[in-house]
């Protein structure tokens, strides 16, 4: 890719079409999962209100949490890796928001200490279920 000078603007321009809606300013992080019950106890007072009909929700991790504002924020996201090949399942982008902390959610995460911890119908859009962490890359809208 990009070897050639007289190819250079031409490899540019679709790399930066194949990477849309991904710019070079999103963030990269991991992404855990985690099952009901779905109690939003970290934001909202607790009430179940907010939750997107799409069942496309998560718990903000400490690194997104902004000691609670990061409620009811939206964010796209997409598996980049992980551990096991073939994990993530391509060309998927998924718009969640945060409804939790999770530090705080019911149902105990996959794994700790992640950027956030998606929704079981979230997770599953884009990575297989049977994985506990993924790599994710990620970008506030
Ligand atoms: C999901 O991962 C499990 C465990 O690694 C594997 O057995 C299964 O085949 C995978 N499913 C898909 C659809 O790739």
């Amino acid at each position: 890719m990009c070897r050639r000078h007289t190819q250079l603007l031409l490899c540019l321009f679709i790399t930066f079409f194949i990477n849309l809606p991904f710019p070079s300013f999103a963030d990269v992080g991991t992404a855990a999962q985690y099952s009901p019950p779905y109690l939003p106890t970290g934001c909202y007072g607790g009430e179940a209100l907010q939750f997107p009909s799409s069942n496309l929700f998560a718990a903000a991790g400490d690194g997104i949490w902004d000691n609670g504002a990061a409620c009811g924020r939206q964010y796209l996201v997409r598996c980049i890796s992980a551990e096991q090949p073939r994990t993530c399942i391509p060309q998927q982008i998924i718009q969640i928001k945060i409804v939790d902390y999770a530090v705080s959610t019911v149902s105990t995460p996959s794994a700790t200490g992640t950027t956030m911890v998606l929704s079981q119908k979230a997770f599953q859009t884009i990575a297989n279920s049977s994985a506990g962490l993924i790599n994710i890359e990620f970008q506030q809208v």
